[in-house]
């Protein structure tokens, strides 16, 4: 089973411009997913000379593979924003996502990308569920949502407790907007490298940007690799990486009607696309590298849309991962204080499509002396988001506990693990030495090191997407070793 999103298959990608990095220029943006290429497109429509450096193409990391729901209803998420922060905080984030939908609908309409208005829900389906959802509602009216009412009966063909109802929200095709985004930043003269992952970046006025095979020098550098690439800062202690999957369906009439997501557990997340011609279905997400199958993930997924969707045709199945903060807010500011040079953005915990816009409005309100009152708090330096340490710490102990759980796994299964079966994967403990990750797919035995080159988890096997994923801060590995997505800069060492 190969899985990949459907958005790849509905459009024409702008081909590659250049493949090595190099040169002076006032910005370097590193990662063309929605932060980078907004951020570059807003730079170089101001008179900046921009270069994007993406390790792989366009698109290729979250973005690409994001179910694109344009909305500031998110689940329960502005809840837990409320939980831990002060309203003017609340108020804050929703005006970012706000300012971030209101420009994505702009560039959309006068760039021709698919973007269709939707009514989005957060449903319930349990006493638990319906008591979150009415807490949701309580926050967006909070950060000044009036439009937000109680809906008794949501539009859904199955029974539920009630819903949040949001109207006006939007839904996109995530890869028609990145090569639009692409071909405007490239219109008002930035270039965009593909396929050069970026290894260090070092010093400062000005700062080195290097990369597999080339370097380049930029007067300001912008990390929007969703989670940091450098450690400095230690934003992967700050977030846990969670995976999740999305499938792609066929139906005969119109299946939803508005842009859904479920208040309770397992997650359910429901749009449309294609004129309401095919049904997305979203969820069953875990911590990425998590000790579980994610093919049985994939297949609680299926299961539960035909139980609800009767009829329908699968079309695709694909996973990504987005990166969920302890103190629920993404980070969107310096890499170290005072580190204005090299600024970092993201932990969106799976609303990057306003969060990620929101992000580069205000790294170009930074840099270009405009007022975004909304973008101090997504600061990740303040008084606030430093007050989050208890959850940080708490995300630390598990990271802990997995990292020396991991190097002991393979000594408790010493001497028992036979070769894998085609298109399994095992880890192996061969004395001396650290482990080894094997696999065999089509036949062909593949041994590289178990060990993630960011900060030495000992990772585990994908089984859906046949990949070593490393359960620490969500690096995930080919089996050949090579950076699929993470923080991780270098593959993994070849045994074999
Ligand atoms: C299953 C799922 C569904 C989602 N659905 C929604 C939704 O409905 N609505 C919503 O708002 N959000 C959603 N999200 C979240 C949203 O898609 C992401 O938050 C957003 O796309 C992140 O964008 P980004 O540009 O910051 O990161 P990415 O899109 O991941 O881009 C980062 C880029 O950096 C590149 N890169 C990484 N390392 C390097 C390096 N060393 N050198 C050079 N390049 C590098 C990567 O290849 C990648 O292309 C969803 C997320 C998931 C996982
Ligand atoms: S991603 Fe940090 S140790 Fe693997």
């Amino acid at each position: 089973m190969t899985l990949r999103s459907m958005w790849w298959d509905r459009n024409d990608m702008p081909s590659p411009e250049a493949a090595v990095l190099g040169g002076e220029w006032d910005v370097v943006v590193i990662g063309g997913g929605v932060t980078g290429l907004t951020t570059a497109t807003l730079l170089a429509r101001a008179g900046h000379s921009v270069a994007v450096v993406e390790a792989r193409h366009i698109g290729a990391g979250t973005t690409g593979g994001s179910t694109a729901k344009v909305s500031v209803l998110q689940g329960t998420h502005l809840s837990r924003i409320a939980r831990r922060h002060s309203t003017a905080v609340l108020r804050s984030y929703a005006e970012a996502n706000r300012e971030g939908l209101a420009w994505l609908d702009r560039f959309c309409g006068d760039h021709d990308v698919e973007c269709e208005t939707r009514p989005a829900y957060t449903y319930a389906t349990s006493a638990g569920g319906e008591s979150a959802a009415r807490s949701e509602l309580d926050a967006l009216l909070r950060a000044g949502l009036d439009e937000a009412t109680w809906v008794d009966r949501p539009p859904l063909p199955f029974p539920t407790r009630g819903a949040v109802l949001l109207p006006d929200q939007r839904q996109v095709d995530p890869v028609g907007l990145v090569a639009a985004l692409a071909t405007d930043a490239r219109r008002h003269g930035a270039v965009v490298v593909e396929g050069e992952r970026v290894r260090r970046v070092r010093g400062r006025d000005p700062v080195r940007v290097l990369t597999e095979r080339g370097e380049a020098s930029a007067g300001l550098v912008v990390v929007a690799t969703n989670m940091p690439i450098l450690d400095r800062g230690g934003f992967f202690a700050r977030a846990t990486p969670q995976r999740s999957y999305s499938l792609a369906f066929r139906t005969d009439s119109p299946a939803v009607d508005g842009m859904y997501l479920s208040a309770d557990g397992p997650t359910r997340s429901l749009r449309d696309a294609d004129g309401g011609r095919l049904l997305l279905v979203g969820g069953s997400g875990h911590r990425t590298g998590a000790a579980t199958s994610a093919r049985e993930h994939l297949d609680s997924l299926r299961l539960w849309t035909h139980e609800h969707f009767p009829g329908a045709r699968e079309t695709h199945a694909w996973s990504a991962q987005d990166y969920a903060t302890t103190s629920a807010l993404p980070y969107v500011g310096p890499v170290l204080p005072g580190a204005e040079q090299v600024l970092v953005a993201g932990g969106y915990s799976k609303w990057g499509l306003t969060n990620g816009v929101a992000a580069a409005l205000a790294i170009s309100g930074r840099v270009l002396g405009g007022q975004q009152p909304w973008a101090s708090a997504l600061e990740p330096w303040s008084t606030r988001e430093l007050s989050g340490l208890p959850g940080i710490a708490l995300a630390n102990a598990e990271v802990g506990v997995e990292l020396v759980g991991g190097w002991l796994r393979p000594l408790r299964h010493a001497g028992a693990r036979p070769a894998p079966d085609d298109g399994d994967g095992r880890v192996r403990y061969e004395r001396p030495g650290p482990p080894t990750a094997a696999t065999r797919v089509d036949g062909r035995e593949q041994v590289v090191s178990a060990v993630c080159t960011h900060l030495g988890g000992v990772l585990r096997w994908n089984d859906a997407e046949r990949s070593w994923d490393c359960p620490l801060h969500g690096s995930r590995f080919d089996t050949d070793g090579s950076v699929l997505e993470g923080p991780a800069t270098c593959g993994l060492r070849r045994r074999r």
